[in-house]
Order: C-alpha cells, then structure tokens, then sequence
C-alpha cells in the first residue's frame, strides 16, 4: 500500500489554498510533503492530513532561503520521488495605506516570495523529473496576472512573470515527459484576502477551488484559470488596448500593504 501512494508536495501547505490542496490530496491517502513558515499551522494541516488517510512529511522551509529549500527538497524528491511539486507559497501586498518610503520595497520583498521563491522550489526538482521522463510542476499564479493593476503592482507583475514563466516551461519540458500546470485562481477566500476591504466579486470557498484545481492537475491542464466567469473577464481585459485597460484600473481598489508595512 505504502508504495503505491503518490508523492505530492506543496509549499506553503500551512493555511489557505495550500492547506486545502494537502487535504484534498490527503483524501486520495497521498504520501503529502508539505512546507510553509508556521511551524504550528503546518503540524495543524498535517494533523488534518494524516487523519484523513495520508503520510505526511512537513519541514519549516521559507522559500527565500534557497539553499535550506533547495536541500530539503533534494533530499526527499531522493528518498520519495515527486509525482507532484506545487509552488504555491506566496505572498500579498499593494499600495493600500502603504508609506511612500516603502513602495521600492515592496517590490523586493514581494518578488523574491512569489517569484525567486518559485524558481528555488523546482529548480533542484525539475531536472530530476526529466532524468525520471516523469513528472508535474505546477505554479500559482493568480487572475490578476492579466492586468498590471496599479493597486498591487509587485503582486501583479510577480503573478504574470510565474504564469508566463509556466506556460513556456510546459512546452519546453513535455518533450521531457515533464508536465507543466499553472493555476490562476480568481478570488478564494483565505487568510490573503481576509484582508483585503473591499468587495471581491465571485468569493469563493477553499474547498470549491481545491476541488477545481485537483480537477484541472488531474486532466494536467497547462492552464487552470477559475472561476470561469473572472477569468473570461479576465482574459479579455487582458485583449484590450493598454490604455484603456490602465485607464479602468485606475479606478479599482488597491491591496493592502504586507502587514509589515503597516
Ligand atoms: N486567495 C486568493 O484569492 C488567491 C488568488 C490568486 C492566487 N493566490 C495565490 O495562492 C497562493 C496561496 O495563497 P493563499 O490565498 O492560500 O494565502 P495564505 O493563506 O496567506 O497562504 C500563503 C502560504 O504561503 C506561505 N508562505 C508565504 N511566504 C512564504 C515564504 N517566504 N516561505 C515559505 N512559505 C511562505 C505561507 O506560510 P506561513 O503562513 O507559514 O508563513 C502560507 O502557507 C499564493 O501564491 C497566492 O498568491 C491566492
């Protein structure tokens, strides 16, 4: 039995879409790796896992340090070869009540989570799917990844360098027999957007977009873009002229800064 269960790990398996992604796989009785900072969240997510069905492994592992990540993932892609590794940690942060002082920052600190974080998550991974001719990486992108909103412009700019990232990786690696996901998700509702003050339209529940999301890795979309309705709104603002697009997002709401620069 042991043998048979699929090896999936997730970074930033310690709350929101990461910890709904763990659970839905731990249903499947997955032999689970998780990561994330909060050492006590993530025992809490492994916890859930492990009555569910699943064998987990869990480390404390900030995806900045690419040493710490690039080691650890190393050591247990050896031990249990991954059938899927999920980039997923990330973090948000906009304009919204943010000092002047702090806008250049934002960009660095946002950048090296959402975008280096990635790159040191399947760069000591990916070369060893394509030694094994076998395997799936999948990265978290987000709808806002087809608009340079004004309102968040590191957390824009990072989600469309994954995505864009991704696509072109999945067709330079299915010669490979390495499949490539990226999961652009409307908005869920998670610790991320408990913060954000104004109105997210079409909320959705972590479980309902785990579930789409493992629908999508199943059929191993290249792209997993939901809910349908913003992500068609979506891809269609992305078709418009830039000015008429940086026009309208100009009037939208802005993220809230990172806590830390509040
Ligand atoms: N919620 C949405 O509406 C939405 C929409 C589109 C895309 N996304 C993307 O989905 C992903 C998950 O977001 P979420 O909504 O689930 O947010 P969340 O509840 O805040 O979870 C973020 C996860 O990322 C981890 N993380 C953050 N920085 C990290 C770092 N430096 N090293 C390691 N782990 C780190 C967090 O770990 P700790 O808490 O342990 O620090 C946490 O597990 C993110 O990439 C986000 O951009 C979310």
């Amino acid at each position: 039995m042991t043998n048979q269960r699929k090896t999936i790990c997730i970074t930033g398996a310690s709350s929101g879409l990461g910890a709904a992604l763990a659970e839905i796989y731990a249903r499947g009785k997955a032999r689970l790796v998780l990561t994330g900072r909060d050492a006590e969240r993530l025992q809490t997510v492994a916890k859930r896992c492990e009555q569910l069905g699943a064998e987990v492994h869990t480390s404390v592992l900030d995806v900045r340090a690419r040493d710490l990540t690039q080691q650890y993932l190393t050591q247990m892609d050896h031990r249990y070869p991954f059938d899927i590794l999920i980039a997923n940690a990330g973090i948000s942060g906009g304009m919204g009540g943010i000092d002047e002082k702090d806008i250049m920052a934002q960009g660095y600190e946002v950048f090296e989570t959402n975008l280096t974080g990635v790159l040191h998550t399947i760069d000591p991974i990916i070369p060893r799917m394509i030694a094994r001719g076998r395997g799936h990486a999948v990265l978290m992108s987000s709808l806002v990844s087809y608009s340079p909103w004004p309102g968040a412009p590191a957390y824009a700019a990072s989600k469309a360098a994954v995505r864009f990232y991704g696509e072109a990786l999945a067709q330079t690696l299915k010669p490979h027999g390495v499949n490539v996901s990226v999961i652009c998700p409307g908005f869920v509702r998670t610790p991320m957007t408990d913060r954000n003050p104004y109105r997210m339209p079409l909320l959705m529940d972590t479980e309902k977009a785990a579930r789409l999301m493992k629908a999508g890795l199943d059929k191993k979309k290249r792209l997993i873009v939901y809910p349908f309705l913003t992500a068609f709104i979506a891809q269609l603002m992305g078709m418009i002229h830039s000015s008429v697009m940086t026009h309208f997002l100009a009037k939208t709401p802005q993220k809230p800064a990172l806590p830390d620069q509040l």
